[in-house]
């Protein structure tokens, strides 16, 4: 690891959906780059056994049950992070769901609401009150994890494909509004990444097969490539960009 560029030393960092898959793999990364880390999800045990991991490698870590869709558990997700450490260096906003396939005509507005609360909303209230402790930093990065499906539809993923959409703008609305406060804001937009929240692709060889086809690189993505990823955009390496959605989907034509 180049700590000159990448080194998150000192830094504090805040992972939602770090319980497992890519949240988990990002916490990872950024506590051997030196951070110290807030993680949260649903399931405390999860947590527990993550932040066991992390401070197994050196590191501090605060584990906060939190509820994407629960206002008031996000904000203390943000009460207990700064009472601990006084400060968040890094947001990464990633917990998210996808309860149902099916086209947009056969979505009941609930399943809508559900997808559009937990995934947008959620995002959105976490970058707000995080948003706010960063612009009077004067300093920090958020990077959203957004999805392939917000830059060009999945056929059966419509309300999904659609709340990823709505956190490409918010990042970039955000990345507009915080950038004078020197506080960068990215998005990674993922096609298909091993975990449990697309098993029931990777596992499918029919699909598989279409899906290879059209992807150079002929494999789907590890999480820890997308965590690679995430420790770029918030690190000095990449201190010029911002507002920007990054593809990473193996070179994938669509
Ligand atoms: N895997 C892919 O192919 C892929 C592709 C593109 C984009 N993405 C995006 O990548 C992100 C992570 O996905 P993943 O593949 O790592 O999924 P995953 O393995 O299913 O992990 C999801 C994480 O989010 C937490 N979570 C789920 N619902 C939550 C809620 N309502 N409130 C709080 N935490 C919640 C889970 O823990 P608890 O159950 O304990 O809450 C878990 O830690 C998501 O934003 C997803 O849209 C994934």
């Amino acid at each position: 690891m180049d700590s000159t560029f990448l080194g998150q030393e000192g830094k504090v960092v805040l992972v939602t959906g770090a319980s497992r898959g890519i949240g988990k793999a990002v916490a990872l990364a950024f506590a051997d780059a030196g951070a110290d880390l807030a993680i949260a999800s649903r399931k405390l045990p999860e947590l527990q056994a993550v932040g066991d991991e992390i401070r197994a490698m050196g590191r501090k870590c605060l584990e906060v049950s939190a509820h994407a869709r629960k206002s008031e558990d996000l904000r203390n997700l943000v009460d207990k992070t700064m009472e601990q450490y006084g400060k968040i260096d890094v947001l990464i906003n990633n917990a998210a769901t996808n309860p149902a396939m099916g086209a947009i005509v056969d979505t009941e507005e609930s399943v809508f609401d559900h997808i559009m609360e937990t995934n947008l909303k959620g995002y959105f209230v976490l970058s707000k009150l995080v948003g706010k402790i960063m612009r009077d930093q004067k300093s920090g990065n958020i990077v959203n994890i957004s999805s392939a499906g917000g830059v060009s539809p999945a056929a059966g993923l419509g309300p999904y494909c659609i709340s990823k959409a709505g956190i490409n703008m918010l990042t970039k609305a955000m990345a507009l509004e915080l950038g004078p406060y020197n506080v960068r804001v990215n998005a990674i937009a993922p096609r298909i990444v091993k975990t449990d929240f697309s098993k029931a692709l990777w596992t499918n060889e029919k699909l598989m097969e279409k899906e290879y086809k059209l992807t150079p690189l002929k494999v789907v993505a590890t999480p820890e490539e997308i965590a690679q990823t995430a420790l770029y955009l918030a690190s000095t390496a990449a201190s010029y960009m911002t507002g920007h959605v990054v593809v990473v989907n193996g070179g994938a034509f669509f």
